[in-house]
């Protein structure tokens, strides 16, 4: 079985990982730019009748998209059997409803576009809200796996006494679940949003775990307002400056030196790649692969 992963360009930390835990060969193949900004590709590997899964880790997305489409298109030219995506952190699933007059439902039009390009898509813990599963806005086999378990192991390994602690009631499904596969206690907070950079945490009820190490445990970190405010408010509360474990580290512009500033401690899962990275989803993502593999694979006659 001719099996090959492509890794697009600055993610092969993941991509070697990967790699180590799959009976997938390193696809290779060149991505530069013209001098006028446009993609040039080209596939040096012989794919023909291969089966192909492409990482793409989607942070800035739109920097990203075009390339990867012009390497699904070659890739199909050059007649491969199926093409994946292994996108480990799914970008534009948050503007999943028209949350002002006229704008655009981008959610739905990334599916679309996605679903018409490739044959199967892997995902981490993509932010599903208003949409509540990639099956309502792709229509190619997409398979959401989840982080509640190495995340679980991670706090296992390197804090004592913790009390998982979801920012908002959107995290709730992380922060209980991997709180009872932590085997700690946990508690919600309520979140409201005035702006991009403007979050108020209501105040929590927490005397009762002043002597345990808070953890924060959200979907996304972006400016890092959630954590900052949820942590800020814990430790009004007499508790200890949180570890801030996010599935995802988006990071607008400065986010984390303003939370380490502020003396959290940050660690992320490698979905994207970041110097906070310390949880490993390539074991994660490689069980993912193989039973998409196998769902996907065309009926016999
Ligand atoms: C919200 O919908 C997500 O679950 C996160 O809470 C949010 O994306 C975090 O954003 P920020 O870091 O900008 O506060």
């Amino acid at each position: 079985m001719n099996r090959q992963l492509f890794v697009m360009p600055g993610q092969e930390r993941l991509g070697q990982n990967l790699l180590a835990r799959s009976d997938f060969q390193s696809g290779n193949f060149e991505l530069r730019r013209f001098p006028d900004g446009e993609s040039h590709v080209r596939v040096l590997s012989d794919v023909r009748n291969a089966d192909v899964a492409i990482l793409c880790q989607m942070h800035h997305p739109d920097d990203k998209i075009l390339p990867l489409l012009m390497l699904v298109s070659t890739l199909r030219d050059l007649g491969v059997r199926r093409v994946g995506l292994i996108a480990p952190y799914l970008a534009y699933m948050r503007q999943d409803k028209r949350f002002h007059d006229g704008e655009g439902i981008t959610a739905r039009y990334f599916a679309r576009l996605l679903s018409q390009q490739v044959d199967w898509l892997l995902t981490v813990d993509p932010h599903l809200h208003r949409i509540h599963a990639l099956s309502e806005v792709y229509s190619i086999p997409a398979l959401a796996m989840t982080a509640v378990q190495p995340i679980a192991q991670w706090l296992r390994d390197h804090v004592t006494k913790p009390v998982v602690i979801g920012p908002d009631g959107e995290s709730e499904q992380w922060a209980a679940r991997v709180a009872q596969a932590a085997g700690c206690p946990w508690e919600v907070l309520t979140k409201e949003r005035f702006g991009d950079r403007d979050v108020r945490i209501s105040l929590p009820h927490v005397e009762q775990y002043v002597d345990c190490t808070p953890v924060l445990v959200d979907d996304i970190i972006s400016t890092g307002r959630t954590m900052i405010q949820a942590a800020a408010h814990l430790q009004a509360a007499g508790m200890s400056a949180p570890v801030c474990i996010g599935v995802h580290g988006i990071f607008a512009e400065g986010a984390l030196q303003e939370m380490q500033a502020v003396g959290l401690r940050v660690v992320t899962s490698n979905s994207i790649p970041d110097v906070s990275n310390q949880i490993d989803l390539a074991p994660l993502l490689s069980e993912g692969v193989r039973h998409l593999l196998c769902e996907s694979e065309p009926a016999r006659d």
